[in-house]
């Protein structure tokens, strides 16, 4: 009988395609997925690193799986992914019932791992650099285990070549290594002829896309360009690009090319020219909000989300302050926020004479939510009345009659389908917005503009 895997992903949308992938090479050795973890025979832990808690989080999980394998000896636990690179062995010397330890490196080998594994005893491998066996390929991606059929994400680069003060995921993730062009729209060629509409392309910094490939200059307008000229795939959308390196060919292209929406996940991190000097992230509040104004300009009604940071060694008061007031002026439609968690090895980690008060940051923290949810709020508000064309992900997760679906912005909003076709995942329905709440819209449905289904009978008939 096969064995049964099930995947447990922390930590970014990265990861999330990562644990896709692996499943799909795990399904490729013979395995099949389940859904549910204590009847599985592999545990695959994916795991992040980015703040103190991703850590606690998965040695809480470890412990609980203690438990879990005491009564099913035959079970093996993985641990792959960014704290595993980290951690490497000290993984198995803080839960010594893990089999298999494998970085961000080398997700290919973990199905050979486990196999040897079950003879040989528990197997670390991490590599330091990428495996230039690479596994990455994209009939990899297409064999990758998604659990929705109408979008996908497509990695355009590993790792990251800034040095922010603060983050862990250069020192985990390598430096940037861009895939070829021809290869992504190889991909989004495969990925739209099995159905795929939707595409989110991942990297650190998709805005430097291409640069260690010219050695000059990035290539992400380009790509924006080619993969929007693939057939079948109606909506593209990226994160994260690094405001210092948002180019106009970029805004140029987000403008020109159809495919891509109207959305922008712009990282401001803080406000206080200081507090991004010692952030390093290379600009300034000013540039930030010309580079957001430059972006609103080319592309009208453009949806704009960020990341802040609260506490920042060294952060005062008046530091915060300014980033309340470029949030207020940024008029973000959403943010995740976030509190400062020093990570080892990490410029940030060694100001420990500067670290803010617990207290001083939670207050802040709950006053910059007040701030972001407030100004989300009046943006929703504002979608009243407006016609939006959106794709369909299926049924709500609350109630199965009701449609979830994003607008071009990446608005979650929820309507009653006229019929069945209009909740089908990957269809587009026009609707009309009715009611606009802290984190979704309410719509009517219009038309049902096309199906999926239809567009491929279309295709055929052609
Ligand atoms: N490459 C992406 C960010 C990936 S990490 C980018 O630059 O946009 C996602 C977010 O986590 C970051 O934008 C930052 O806001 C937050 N983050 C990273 N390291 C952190 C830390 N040590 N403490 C708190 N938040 C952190
Ligand atoms: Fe981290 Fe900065 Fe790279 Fe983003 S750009 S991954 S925040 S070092
Ligand atoms: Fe976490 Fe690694 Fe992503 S540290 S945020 S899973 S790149």
């Amino acid at each position: 009988m096969a064995k049964k895997f099930h995947i447990r992903t922390f930590g970014c949308q990265m990861n999330e395609h990562d644990s896709e992938r692996l499943a799909g090479m795990l399904v490729a050795d013979g395995m099949e997925p389940t859904e549910n973890l204590e009847s599985a025979d592999v545990v695959v832990l994916n795991t992040c690193c980015i703040r103190e808690n991703a850590d606690n989080k998965l040695y809480g999980t470890l412990g609980h799986l203690a438990t879990t394998k005491a009564e099913n000896p035959g079970m093996q636990i993985a641990v792959t992914g960014c704290l595993s690179q980290k951690d490497r062995g000290g993984v198995l010397d803080r839960a010594g019932w893990v089999d298999v330890v494998v970085g961000t490196h080398n997700l290919g080998s973990t199905a050979g791992l486990l196999r040897k594994a079950v003879t040989d005893g528990p197997q670390v491998e991490i590599l330091d650099a990428p495996d230039p066996d690479g596994d990455l390929d994209p009939s990899l991606a297409l064999h990758a285990v998604r659990e929705a059929s109408h979008t996908a994400w497509m990695t355009i680069q590993t790792g990251c070549d800034n040095t922010c003060a603060y983050c862990i995921v250069p020192a985990v993730r390598g430096g940037e290594i861009s895939r070829p062009l021809d290869d992504l729209v190889r991909e989004a060629e495969m990925l739209a002829r099995r159905g795929v509409r939707e595409i989110t392309l991942l990297g650190q910094n998709v805005n430097s896309y291409g640069r260690d490939i010219t050695k000059r200059s990035p290539m992400f307008a380009q790509l924006l360009r080619a993969v929007g000229d693939v057939d079948g795939i109606d909506r593209i959308r990226f994160t994260s690009p690094h405001p210092k390196d948002l180019r106009p060919d970029t805004v140029a292209a987000m403008a020109e090319v159809d495919a891509v929406c109207n959305q922008l996940h712009l990282p401001l991190q803080a406000g206080s020219n200081r507090v991004l000097s010692a952030m390093r992230r290379g600009y300034t509040a000013e540039r930030y909000l010309e580079k957001l104004a430059m972006a609103r300009a080319a592309v009208p009604d453009l949806g704009v989300t960020t990341d802040i940071i609260v506490g920042f060694p060294g952060e005062t008061e008046a530091d915060f302050e300014r980033t309340l007031e470029v949030a207020a002026e940024a008029e973000f439609d959403s943010a995740f926020t976030f509190i400062f968690s020093p990570r080892p090895g990490t410029a940030a980690a060694d100001l420990s004479d500067q670290f803010i008060d617990p207290e001083i940051v939670s207050d802040r923290f709950a006053r910059l939510d007040t701030v972001v949810q407030r100004a989300g709020l009046i943006k929703h508000e504002a979608r009243v009345g407006m016609v939006e064309r959106v794709l369909v992900e299926g049924p709500s997760r609350r109630n199965s009659e009701v449609a979830a679906a994003r607008t071009t912005q990446g608005k979650l909003v929820h309507y009653q389908p006229s019929d069945a076709r209009a909740l089908q995942a990957g269809a587009l329905v026009d609707v009309k917005i009715v009611h606009g709440a802290p984190h979704h819209l309410d719509g009517e449905q219009l038309a049902l503009v096309e199906t999926t289904k239809v567009r491929r009978r279309l295709e055929v008939r052609s």
